[in-house]
């Protein structure tokens, strides 16, 4: 027997050997088409939830100083006091009523804010209900925590997509704990209305079973009043923080902060050693030295937000106009976030449609199908970027798409 033979056979033996749900939960789509393009020469990335302006000197400045001070030690596990008053501060400007410390928790990354939330409050034999197409990493890590996601899909018609609320409701049984709304959405750019957000919460209120609100993108809005800087609706404005309500949220998108992985959540005070405890034998904390960035970012990183939805207003425009003259290609014009969610009549299987976007246009594109049922013959592109770069990749696509579409 080779040697490769009996590594093959150890491998087999290692995978049999683990928990099912980690063994076959599959790659996350996103990120298999970003293994398979990434080092591509002129290739445009569009498959990631980010932009391409790197954090700004003012916000990791501080992170600098704070290293060479020494803070390199152990801290709060709930976050430093200070960032945790600059998000109370930071919530009570946008959306003018009292905020309270007690009810923020910083955690390395939205995606973990949502870990802690699942671990919380469902595990094995539970139900969540969502909507979808939705972000990957909801259903994921439900699954691996052995929660079923029940995904109620979303109907696209007459270029417009529609939740039925009673279909979604529908989907709730005696196994559901939590209903998990994003909304503006990934990957939608859809924006609920504060008539459905408010359904939802009744219903929820009703049936007490918790809402897990994703706004990751409210401050990335484009609807009625956003010019002069309204904000999309909120559950926020609608929740008592005291409620069976936990809302995820995240430094990575508004202060171009992705690499650095730090995110909060929003949760009733009486949680507060629950949560302490989940951070404790999850990550033990954020370094202190981050959380000295988030500070900064907080209390002064709002012209750099604002600088990134006019570049984000601009990209949406040129994604948006393009695309719109390509026959066969459909969406609906997103109205939050930063993602163009588009469909080409005959696309065929949407992986290898993306692949042949990175072989044959060096554009990159994520698949429909990674963000679940309803995402068939759609492909997420993020507009987050300069306008040349996205000229360029909508001038490559307006090209190739009609030869494609069927
Ligand atoms: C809807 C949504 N929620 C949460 C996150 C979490 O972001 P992060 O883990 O970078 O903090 C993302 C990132 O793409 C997202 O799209």
């Amino acid at each position: 027997m080779s040697q490769s033979d009996t590594h093959a056979e150890h491998g087999d033996t290692v995978l049999g050997a683990l928990r099912p749900e980690a063994r076959v939960e599959p790659e996350s789509g996103i990120i298999s088409i970003f293994n398979y393009g990434r080092d591509r020469e002129g290739l445009i990335p569009l498959w990631v939830g980010q932009g391409d302006m790197p954090t700004p000197k003012f916000i990791y400045d501080t992170t600098v100083q704070s290293l060479a001070a020494g803070e390199t030690f152990y801290t709060y596990q709930r976050g430093i006091p200070e960032v945790r008053q600059a998000l109370a501060d930071y919530h009570e400007g946008l959306y003018r009523r009292p905020f309270d410390v007690e009810n923020l928790f910083v955690t390395a990354s939205g995606m973990q804010a949502m870990q802690i939330a699942i671990q919380a409050i469902a595990g094995a034999g539970d139900e969540v209900v969502l909507s979808s197409p939705a972000w990957t990493n909801y259903p994921a890590p439900l699954r691996l925590a052995g929660v079923r996601p029940r995904e109620v899909p979303m109907t696209f018609s007459n270029g417009r997509w529609n939740l039925d609320l009673d279909r979604f409701f529908g989907a709730v049984n005696e196994r559901t704990r939590a209903i998990f709304v994003n909304t503006p959405s990934n990957p939608l750019g859809t924006v609920m209305s504060a008539d459905e957000m408010l359904a939802i919460r009744d219903f929820c209120r009703e049936r007490g079973i918790w809402l897990v609100a994703d706004e990751v993108y409210s401050r990335f809005y484009f609807g009625p009043g956003s010019s002069e800087g309204a904000l999309p609706p909120s559950f926020l404005d609608i929740c008592d923080p005291e409620e069976r309500f936990l809302a995820v949220n995240t430094f990575s998108k508004n202060w171009a902060m992705t690499g650095w992985r730090v995110g909060w959540l929003m949760a009733p005070k009486s949680m507060g050693q629950v949560i302490e405890n989940l951070i404790q034998y999850n990550t033990s904390g954020v370094a202190q030295f981050m959380q000295r960035a988030c500070v900064t970012a907080l209390q002064e990183g709002d012209h750099f937000i604002a600088q990134q939805v006019a570049q984000a207003r601009e990209g949406r425009d040129i994604v948006c106009q393009a695309l719109r003259t390509v026959p066969g290609v459909q969406f609906e014009e997103p109205e939050g976030a930063f993602y163009l969610f588009f469909s080409v009549d005959g696309s065929g299987d949407t992986e290898q449609f993306a692949r042949r976007m990175v072989d044959e246009i060096a554009v990159g594109v994520a698949p429909g199908t990674a963000f679940g049922p309803g995402g068939e013959g759609f492909m997420r592109l993020c507009f987050a970027r300069s306008a040349d770069s996205l000229r360029e990749a909508v001038g490559r696509m307006t090209e190739w798409l009609p030869s494609q579409s069927r």
